[in-house]
């Protein structure tokens, strides 16, 4: 099959096309055809050199055909559509949990299937796992256009709460056609001038955004960070709490509601743009900008 490849670390110019085996799935996995694979940060991070398990194919989301299920997987069938999460993701077939992946509407295209599974189950982790957001809260979305920003809107719009969320100039649009309540443009106005006393902070991009963020909270708010470890001593400050977002326990539970949602019209994807597989490199370029709008998306042909 064909697959990205790198064997060293290194910039985009190390992500190569070429023939591999196809993998085998074990007993809880399914081996996806691969219709389209989504690009997320996490992917160029590796690349660059966080991972350690080299040759490496990039990748986590997608949406595809079911090719053969484990021996112990039930209720996938060869040729069902689905979406989710899974390794090695920027190739012809991939291998997926089981539990990570979900059978795909006929009406959410296969882009528009591999655009969700990192981002909004981060989302869904950060906002009612890791910590607890409640009907009524208010809550800011510092990085609202990306790809896990854009997931924190929708599902804190579906919780009931008012969000305040910030990104530049040329997202702003795109934030009000998410449904925020107030979008601050982060270019022309400083966060704390326009977010006071909220309850919750989601915060997809750290460092300076994050030291803006402690003044935008009440006391006893929660911010929950999905960049590393949040500073302790200014959230002691602030007398807020600081979480790290954590790892996901049902995937399946999340990407079923997102299901639903989108059956709804209240999970509205967004792929910013779709390059095909022999341009993951173009791709990785474009998502290391780190001024994504919505979800990149490789597109593996059929
Ligand atoms: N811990 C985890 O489990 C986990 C999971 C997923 C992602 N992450 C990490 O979370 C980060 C975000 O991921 P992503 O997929 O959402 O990335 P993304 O799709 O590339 O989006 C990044 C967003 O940050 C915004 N941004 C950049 N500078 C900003 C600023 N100063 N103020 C407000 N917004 C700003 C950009 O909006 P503008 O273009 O409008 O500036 C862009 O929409 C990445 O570092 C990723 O590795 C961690």
């Amino acid at each position: 099959m064909r697959a990205i490849r790198y064997h060293d670390n290194g910039s985009a110019d190390v992500l190569k096309l070429e023939e591999i085996a196809v993998p085998e799935p074990g007993a809880d996995e399914v081996l996806v055809r691969v219709r389209a694979a989504g690009v997320n940060p996490v992917d160029w991070k590796q690349r660059s050199g966080m991972n350690p398990n080299l040759p490496a194919t990039p990748g986590i989301d997608v949406s595809g055909l079911v090719e053969k299920v484990g021996a112990g997987v039930h209720g996938f069938e060869a040729g069902q559509e689905v979406w989710g999460t899974g390794q090695g993701t920027y190739a012809e077939y991939a291998i997926a949990p089981a539990n990570s992946l979900v059978p795909k509407p006929a009406n959410m295209s296969f882009e528009e299937g591999a655009s969700f599974g990192v981002g909004v189950r981060t989302a869904w982790v950060a906002l009612f796992e890791s910590a607890i957001l409640e009907s009524g809260q208010t809550i800011l979305v510092q990085g609202a256009a990306g790809g896990v920003g854009m997931w924190g809107v929708q599902l804190a719009k579906w919780k009931g709460a008012t969000v305040i969320g910030t990104a530049s100039s040329g997202n702003i649009d795109f934030i009000n056609s998410l449904g925020v309540d107030v979008a601050v443009d982060y270019t022309n106005t400083p966060i704390e001038t326009v977010a006071k006393d909220v309850d919750f902070v989601l915060d997809t991009v750290g460092g300076a955004v994050q030291v803006q963020s402690w003044q935008t909270l009440k006391r006893g708010g929660t911010l929950v960070t999905i960049v590393g470890d949040p500073d302790q001593e200014q959230a002691e400050k602030h007398g807020v709490t600081a979480i790290r977002v954590g790892r996901p326990t049902d995937s399946v539970k999340i990407f079923d509601t997102v299901n639903e949602l989108f059956a709804a019209g209240g999970a509205k994807p967004l792929v910013q743009k779709v390059f095909p597989l022999d341009q993951a490199k173009q791709a990785h370029e474009l998502s290391e900008t780190t001024h994504g709008r919505g979800r990149i998306v490789l597109s593996v042909s059929g």
